[in-house]
């Protein structure tokens, strides 16, 4: 049973506070969970409680959310099933009693519901993987690392799009995958280097140069996949996270580095060219959260044959990705816990992708901390594929590295995703 439920306040991976949550059992069990947060978030996410204009940390303290823990959560949950973790999580909704969990904070009730998930695990001698997924989960993501960042996670200093993917599903193992994805990132920043881009890194640890296109981080990281000795397309796919809610004003796109400013339609046109000139496997954020009509034209186009991620407009919510399948919007849902709050919303939402044919994409957030939990998720419930951001960056590769382990632990009973991790299939 829970004992106690403790908050303190970290630091993220951009400096900003977070939480991290102890849950404390009558075993003596301690387990810590902490929580990551976003830049480019999707408006109808569950809310992050922060201070407000207090005079700490510029008004983004979090002892409101910590005070949630450590007062009102920590008296519901005392001597609580750690192993219920439904109706843990469903008293935690119950309690706050807000659709987007802003009484309570949606940042501390997922510290919670992590930490009283890592502690259950630990309790019953489990792998937290297999306590998630069962003692047969042993499917491995392939690792789709952002070696290129743009957009708000560089200041807009590079591309107008946020995040450039390499996806190294021809490997044979997860290990190997992570060795590909890390030796050619090393050849994008000695090519950076050549050509006299300064290659320091963004918020999720890939490089951001000033490129003069959206395009042209493409031809370069077409070069890196090259000079390591690999194919791009048949060993080494590309996944593209435009985040376009983020350039989305009055109703148009507006790409800044190739001063353009394009209707929906032209911006589905403008896709529909990369896909044709690059080994695109993946597309998330194409378009704004507030273009529902744009999507379906846009999943219309090329839903068919690449992956079409929907983040911000569907904010792991079953309710928008519902909708999302109803009216053909996309092909795949991003999955992030803090854009819902709790665990078992954030498993109900995997399983209404999967149980419908689409993909479910999971994600850590701009904003790190280096709790892995994200890479036993993953392999819990057999996704086939997740973004942790660069090979590169403590708070990134600590979920590679994980994923490493738990590769290590499975042994033969381990198998990579590779070329099927995609709803698409890869030729
Ligand atoms: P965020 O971005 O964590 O800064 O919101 C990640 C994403 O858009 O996928
Ligand atoms: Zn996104």
């Amino acid at each position: 049973a829970i004992t106690s439920l403790l908050a303190h306040e970290i630091l993220d991976s951009r400096g900003h506070p977070t939480l991290e949550v102890e849950c404390s059992l009558s075993c003596g069990i301690v387990a810590r969970a902490s929580v990551p947060s976003g830049a480019s978030k999707g408006t109808r996410e569950a809310m992050e409680l922060r201070d407000g204009e207090t005079g700490r940390y510029s008004g983004l303290g979090v002892e409101k959310a910590i005070d949630s823990v450590n007062g009102e959560l920590a008296i519901l949950l005392f001597e609580a099933d750690v192993r219920d973790q439904a109706g843990i999580d469903n008293r935690m909704i119950e309690l706050d009693g807000t659709p987007d969990k802003s009484r309570l904070g949606a940042n501390a009730m997922l510290g919670v519901s992590m930490a009283v998930c890592r502690a259950a695990a630990m309790s019953v001698k489990l792998p937290l993987y297999q306590y998630i997924g069962g003692i047969s989960a042993n499917r491995l993501p392939v690792p789709c690392m952002n070696i290129i960042n743009g957009g708000v996670h560089a200041r807009w200093q590079g591309a107008d799009f946020q995040e450039f993917m390499i996806a190294p599903y021809g490997a044979d193992t997860f290990r190997d995958a992570v060795r590909w994805g890390s030796e050619i990132y090393q050849a994008l920043k000695s090519i950076l280097l050549e050509k006299h881009y300064h290659c320091a890194v963004g918020d999720e640890g890939g490089f951001a140069p000033s490129v003069s296109s959206n395009q042209e981080p493409l031809d370069l990281i077409l070069a890196a996949i090259e000079k390591v000795g690999l194919s791009p397309g048949k060993d080494v796919g590309i996944c593209m996270d435009p985040a376009s809610s983020e350039f989305f004003k009055d109703e148009k796109y507006h790409l800044r580095t190739e001063k353009k400013v394009l209707s929906s339609a032209e911006m589905v046109s403008y896709y529909a060219q990369l896909v044709k000139n690059y080994p695109i496997c993946l597309l998330e954020d194409g378009l704004s959260e507030s273009d529902w009509g744009g999507w379906a034209a846009l999943n219309n186009e090329l839903g068919d044959a690449i992956e079409i991620v929907g983040d911000d407009i569907f904010v792991t919510n079953v309710e928008y990705i519902a909708r999302g399948i109803e009216e053909n919007l996309a092909n795949s849902a991003l999955i992030k816990l803090n854009q819902i709050g709790t665990l078992t919303e954030t498993v109900d939402a995997v399983h209404l992708c999967q149980s419908c044919g689409w993909g479910a994409f999971v994600s850590h957030r701009s904003g790190e901390t280096i709790d892995s939990f994200i890479a036993d998720m993953t392999v819990a419930l057999g996704t086939g594929h997740l973004k942790a951001g660069a090979p590169c960056r403590g708070e990134r590769v600590e979920k590679y590295n994980q994923l490493m382990r738990i590769e290590d632990e499975l042994g033969d009973m381990a198998e990579f995703a590779g070329r099927d991790a995609f709803v698409r299939p890869i030729e």
